[in-house]
């Protein structure tokens, strides 16, 4: 699009009572301003134009490997003198502005605002709110409707106070437009600051049209100022992704004890259970249950899996009919295969299992291929590094493998092997044969414990 997208980003946040800038703060999971960023990117803007101030060398720092064009703002003297210090940045037909605290704006209403934009030359999302305490007024002419200006809180007299259509702060101008009457605004008012919002009033004075998109999702232009309303739009972000599946018919137990962090495809008949957390992308599909306490993070789960309680699950692929948990750790790079089961305390890593296979109790497997109904014992370790380089186990189709075996790789137990509860494993197990290592077993007889003294 012929267009430059300026995001605001240079207050300290006073508000957050934190050292760190507020637009470094996390909401599900992501400092804001890169949520931010994220959404202006599906605009296909020619540039991204952050403005900071505060802490601007930890900020630039985070965002190295982006193609974004920073502008500091020395001194924070109002939103308008922000943007005036990224005219020199500013070479498309239309300029979007942005704030680095609105960290839900979505794809949609920008859009939106841009096509409103662009039939008159200036626009602006506004919102009906109950309570406008804290937010500019969009003050309309009473005959026509059309907006005549915006009022900062501090500057309203008793009427404009009573208004409840805010200004969201989010807008977009012919660049043209934009450059003059930056250069007329200046700061005679309450807060002594150079508002960016009195641009409104310029282009009304200019015979500009005013264009205006209502949004009707107040989470999407929720600004963020201090921690409690972090907290809150976190809260009522997630409660809102957890509605609509249920509105699918996906049973979540209790959506307020739901952390949906990312994205959450799920099919029919998924359950699940409280105080799940849902990281990234994660796809549960049909007649999954998941248990109470869950942690899933960018991991596809197939159908009718049964995830027990409190288990942890990062970048896995499991297939389908497969029992998990209680307090198994599934970790990047495992692949599951179908009608597994893995139980408590099991750790996996890097790993692929094949179907009907069951590492049941207590172990840990990395860096293994492991075949199909393959019977891993309890305390089964794959000891896969030697302190420098990791290493590689195979165990193949149909093996069962003792309690309390330690497998040090790189080493293949082959198709149908057996081993011995309480084997260290060095060597390659051939196949169909019972290997082990063992002590033999010998008792003392007239042996006496030793007696306290
Ligand atoms: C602003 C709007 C107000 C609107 C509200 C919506 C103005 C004058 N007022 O008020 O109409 O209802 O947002 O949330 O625009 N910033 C800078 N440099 C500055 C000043 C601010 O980068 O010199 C950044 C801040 O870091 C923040 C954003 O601009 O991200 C908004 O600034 P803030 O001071 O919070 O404006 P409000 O008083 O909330
Ligand atoms: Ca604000």
């Amino acid at each position: 699009m012929n267009l430059d997208i300026v995001i605001l980003a240079a207050g300290k946040g006073t508000r957050m009572r934190s050292t760190k800038p507020k637009v470094m703060h996390h909401f599900l999971g992501k400092p804001f301003l890169e949520k931010v960023i994220e959404t202006a990117r599906t605009l296909h803007p020619k540039k991204i134009i952050p403005i900071i101030g505060y802490q601007a060398e930890e900020i630039q720092n985070y965002f190295k490997s982006q193609d974004l064009h920073f502008v500091i703002q020395e001194q924070q003297l109002g939103t308008g003198h922000a943007v005036i210090q990224a005219i020199p940045k500013l070479d498309s037909e239309y300029t979007m502005i942005l704030y680095g605290d609105v960290p839900l704006v979505s794809s949609n209403i920008l859009q939106e605002l841009f096509t409103a934009t662009s039939k008159t030359g200036i626009g602006l999302i506004t919102f009906f709110k109950k309570n406008s305490h804290g937010f500019g007024r969009i003050v309309r002419n009473q005959q026509t409707k059309k907006i005549i200006k915006i009022v900062e809180e501090k500057d309203c007299d008793q009427s404009q106070l009573l208004i409840n259509e805010i200004n969201t702060g989010i807008m977009c101008v012919k660049t043209d437009f934009l450059n003059q009457w930056l250069l007329k605004l200046n700061n005679n008012n309450a807060q002594k600051e150079y508002y960016l919002t009195d641009i409104i009033e310029l282009a009304v004075n200019d015979q500009v049209d005013i264009a205006d998109v209502i949004s009707s999702n107040e989470n999407t232009i929720q600004g963020v100022n201090s921690m409690r309303e972090l907290i809150d739009l976190e809260r009522s972000y997630m409660k809102e992704k957890a509605q609509l599946l249920i509105d699918q018919g996906i049973k979540i137990i209790d959506p307020e004890r739901i952390d949906i962090r990312g994205s959450l495809m799920c099919e029919e008949g998924v359950v699940i259970d409280i105080g799940c957390i849902f990281e990234g992308d994660v796809i549960l599909k049909k007649g999954t249950y998941i248990g109470p306490y869950n942690i899933i993070k960018d991991t596809t789960i197939g159908e009718s899996n049964q995830l027990l309680a409190f288990n942890h699950i990062d970048q896995a692929i499991i297939g389908h009919g497969c029992n998990i948990g209680p307090y198994a750790r599934i970790r990047p790079a495992t692949s599951l295969s179908n009608n597994i089961n893995i139980g408590n305390f099991v750790e996996l890593k890097k790993s692929t299992v094949g179907n009907h296979t069951k590492i049941n109790h207590l172990s840990y497997v990395g860096d293994s291929i492991i075949g199909e109904s393959v019977n891993l014992g309890a305390g089964t370790i794959t000891c896969n590094y030697d302190g420098a380089n990791k290493h590689q186990t195979i165990i193949e189709d149909d093996v069962f493998i003792g309690s309390d075996t330690q497998l040090i790789a790189p080493v293949i137990i082959k198709k149908g092997a057996t081993i011995g509860a309480g084997s260290t494993i060095v060597e390659d197990a051939p196949e169909n044969q019972l290997t082990l290592s063992r002590v033999s077993q010998k008792s003392i007889s007239n042996w006496q414990r030793p007696k306290k003294k």
